[in-house]
């Protein structure tokens, strides 16, 4: 069935009809946890570690995979990702924070950041976090006043390749004029710089194209951009790859995307380096699901069906134009469907969850379940509107467990000092 596909791998239909992920029922998840909540299919999440673990090493066994935490900045997460063997990708202080507390060895840490502060770059020296990824020569002063007498720091520099994948412009990071990293020319003087450094290790270089992208050309085109800088022990290939939110949406597999990537990586870089790639997105999007209450159905020229979250949980709609899809849980295949838009409660207009979706008669008190929210759903949750953040709940082999409790209108009130 269609819209099952969406669902995390492993969801079923129980005799009743009911969606069930991770083998828990979605009424009985509504029930425990309450809605809005946010599912989490652990096995899903470990397989889906395993596969890019295995693909990779199968292409480049001196290689490691390190999970870009800023897709789902959640300590369980974050755990579940040591737990199955791979490195985290620390994009400022706070996931160095929940790296730490869900049991990293900091030398499977990669610190990012395009403006990394002179407190991120302590912690990461103090920690003896693996890499520090420099983005410019800031980063490079801040890292010489800080490594200590005697000290050394592995670092990466990060390269613009020039390369403009097919995404949303907001998620474009490897074209020419991208925030992030240098163009190689100014990489190759800040290189020259590091290597002159007694307290730096001139590691190798990283690059990033972006994120959601759909094939796989851009990824083997960000290569040959950063071998003509010269050969080095490590090379981070970054992350980038989609994750299918819609039926129409076909991402490559972490195979085909990987022959691709570590295809070019055979061209262009020595045979002994290190390979590092940093998925984010397409690690977590498709294991997680949102359950939503439906509040009120308003039905005229358009039908609003209006849920009991919205942007506070999921900003990818707004800033990415990113298209979800949804069912009705104990309704996932019924018939007697009406085109209807699914909206949030927020006092936006822009508040709009899934605009022109076929549900079959939608009405109050429904459980509407939207996959495939995995990726940077919790990460960019806010308060918005007074919105308490929403809870994450792991449901494994039928067990569910809250991982994230929902916030409370004391946490709303814990910052105010008047
Ligand atoms: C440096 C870096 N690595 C990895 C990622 C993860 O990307 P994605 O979630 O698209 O796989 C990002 C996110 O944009 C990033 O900035």
């Amino acid at each position: 069935m269609a819209v099952l596909s969406l669902f995390p791998p492993g969801s079923t239909l129980e005799a009743d009809g009911m969606l069930s992920v991770g083998g828990c029922r979605a009424d009985d998840l509504a029930r425990e946890f309450g809605t809005p909540v946010l599912v989490v299919a652990e096995q899903a999440l470990r397989a889906r570690a395993r596969e890019y673990r295995t693909e990779l090493a199968a292409r480049w066994p001196r290689s490691r995979v390190v999970f870009a935490s800023k897709a789902f900045p959640c300590t369980a997460v974050q755990r579940v990702m040591v737990e199955e063997g791979l490195g985290l990708d620390v994009a400022g202080a706070g996931e160095i924070v929940t790296a730490l507390k869900a049991g990293a060895d900091p030398a499977t840490l990669v610190l990012h950041g395009n403006a990394k502060s002179d407190e991120e770059i302590a912690m990461a020296v103090e920690h003896g976090l693996g890499l520090v990824v420099v983005d410019n020569g800031d980063d490079v002063d801040r890292l010489e006043a800080t490594v200590p007498d005697g000290g050394v720091q592995d670092v990466l520099v990060r390269v613009i390749p020039g390369v403009t994948a097919d995404t949303h412009a907001h998620v474009l990071t490897g074209h020419e004029g991208s925030k992030f990293g240098l163009a190689p020319e100014a990489a190759a003087e800040l290189i020259r710089r590091i290597e002159r450094s007694p307290r730096l290790r001139m590691m190798g270089l990283h690059v990033h194209v972006g994120s959601q992208i759909l094939d796989v050309e851009p990824f083997a085109a960000s290569v040959a951009p950063i071998a003509a800088l010269g050969e080095f022990p490590v090379y981070d290939l970054g992350g980038g790859l989609g994750a299918r939110y819609t039926y129409a949406d076909e991402p490559p597999s972490v195979g085909a995307y990987l022959d691709a990537l570590v295809g070019a990586a055979r061209e262009h870089l020595p045979a002994e380096a290190e390979l590092i790639i940093e998925p984010g997105r397409s690690m977590v999007a498709s294991a997680a699901m949102t359950l939503y209450g439906v509040v009120t159905v308003k039905r005229g020229p358009h039908t609003f069906v209006a849920v009991d979250g919205g942007m506070g949980d999921n900003l990818e709609v707004a800033l990415f134009d990113q298209r979800f899809e949804a069912a009705i849980a104990d309704r996932v295949d019924a018939d007697g469907r009406e085109p209807v838009t699914v909206v949030g409660r927020h006092c936006e207009s822009g508040d709009v969850l899934i605009d022109a979706i076929e549900l079959p008669g939608p009405r109050v008190g429904d459980l509407l379940a939207v996959p495939a929210t995995g990726a940077y759903c919790f990460t960019m949750a806010n308060n918005y509107n007074g919105n308490r953040r929403i809870p994450v709940v792991f449901a494994t082999d039928g067990a569910a467990r809250l991982v994230v409790r929902r916030e409370t209108w004391a946490d709303l009130l814990a910052r105010d000092v008047e």
